[in-house]
């Protein structure tokens, strides 16, 4: 299946951590880019901090500045979700929550084109739930990065049951164009990592809640001695609480609330308390303005 050509233009929606990452990801491929959020403002600093993350590789020698002007003169932040209906492929990445993605995509569906390919970036939602109430479920499909976007190469094609064949071989191909190593996964609660990320999250918390020790030893233990990147609380943090603790819940809920996936009360806690890690300062750790996203 060949990819998309980079005449295609990509619509974003949702300015978040992962949004502004897959909108830098998709222009410096050489798409036209529009990003789009509902919240005032978002799609902007978005882009704001796209450059920002762009101009600290100029400033290291590692990027042209020309490049830089190109790509971000590719994204445009579009204030109306009507803008982006002449899109070829739009991405989701709003909230983790299946209503409200399923109103965005029948809002989609309304106004793009009828083959327009839309795609989520879900964590843990299943990507069939989310097309049941589609007219035209078969052009869904899961287009899952992984934080932070820019920088890592996996990405999840994930197959519903209505989900084409050639959508998903499209996404497949374009993920490929784009430098990322996708592979086909299918809708199964988590579907590939962030199930296997599960016990990882959870024996750590389980850890820290018997009080075995503190949040700062177990992250370097699991560094140093388990040679993984990052600890279970400062990847979370990265994450997000909100976002990982509404994952947890997806997979714990689609599991039949099977105790293997048992949320903790800790996450809960972090959540209700507004500590959602770096995106606002305070998660595990606490964070300096420079914290946003790692650089690329
Ligand atoms: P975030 O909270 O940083 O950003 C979400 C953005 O969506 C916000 O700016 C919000 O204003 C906007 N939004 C919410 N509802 C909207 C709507 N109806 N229309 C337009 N914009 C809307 O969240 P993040 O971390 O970027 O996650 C977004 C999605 O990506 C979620 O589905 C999440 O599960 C998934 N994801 C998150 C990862 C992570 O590590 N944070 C990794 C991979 C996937």
């Amino acid at each position: 299946m060949p990819a998309l050509d980079t005449h295609t233009i990509i619509a974003v929606i949702g300015a978040g951590a992962m949004g502004s990452g897959i909108a830098q990801v998709a222009a410096q491929a050489g798409h036209r880019v529009y990003l789009h959020d509902q919240r005032e403002g978002a799609a902007q600093n978005g882009r704001d901090s796209i450059a920002r993350q762009l101009q600290r590789r100029v400033d290291k020698g590692k990027m042209q500045q020309q490049d830089l002007d190109a790509t971000i003169g590719r994204i445009q932040p579009v204030a109306r979700l009507d803008d982006v209906a002449d899109a070829g492929l739009v991405i989701e990445a709003i909230i983790e929550d299946l209503d409200i993605k399923r109103q965005l995509l029948a809002n989609l569906e309304e106004l793009c084109a009828g083959d327009t390919i839309l795609a989520t970036n879900t964590s843990s939602i299943s990507v069939t739930a989310l097309g049941a109430e589609m007219n035209k479920p078969e052009r869904l499909v899961g287009m899952h990065f992984f934080n932070p976007a820019p920088l890592m190469a996996l990405v999840e094609v994930v197959m519903g049951l209505a989900t084409s064949k050639t959508v998903a071989g499209t996404v497949h191909a374009t993920a490929t164009a784009w430098g990322k190593k996708p592979v086909y996964a299918t809708s199964t609660p988590g579907f590939i990592v962030n199930r296997v990320a599960r016990p990882f999250y959870a024996e750590s918390l389980r850890l820290l809640q018997e009080q075995a020790t503190d949040a700062a030893t177990l992250d370097a233990i699991i560094r140093e001695a388990g040679q993984f990147r990052m600890g279970a609380f400062e990847l979370t943090d990265l994450i997000g609480h909100d976002v990982n603790y509404a994952v947890t819940n997806s997979v714990f809920n689609s599991y039949y609330q099977d105790p293997r996936f048992l949320p903790s009360l800790i996450q809960k806690e972090l959540v209700e308390a507004g500590r959602l890690g770096r995106k606002n300062g305070q998660g595990f750790y606490a964070y300096g303005e420079d914290a946003e996203k790692p650089e690329p």
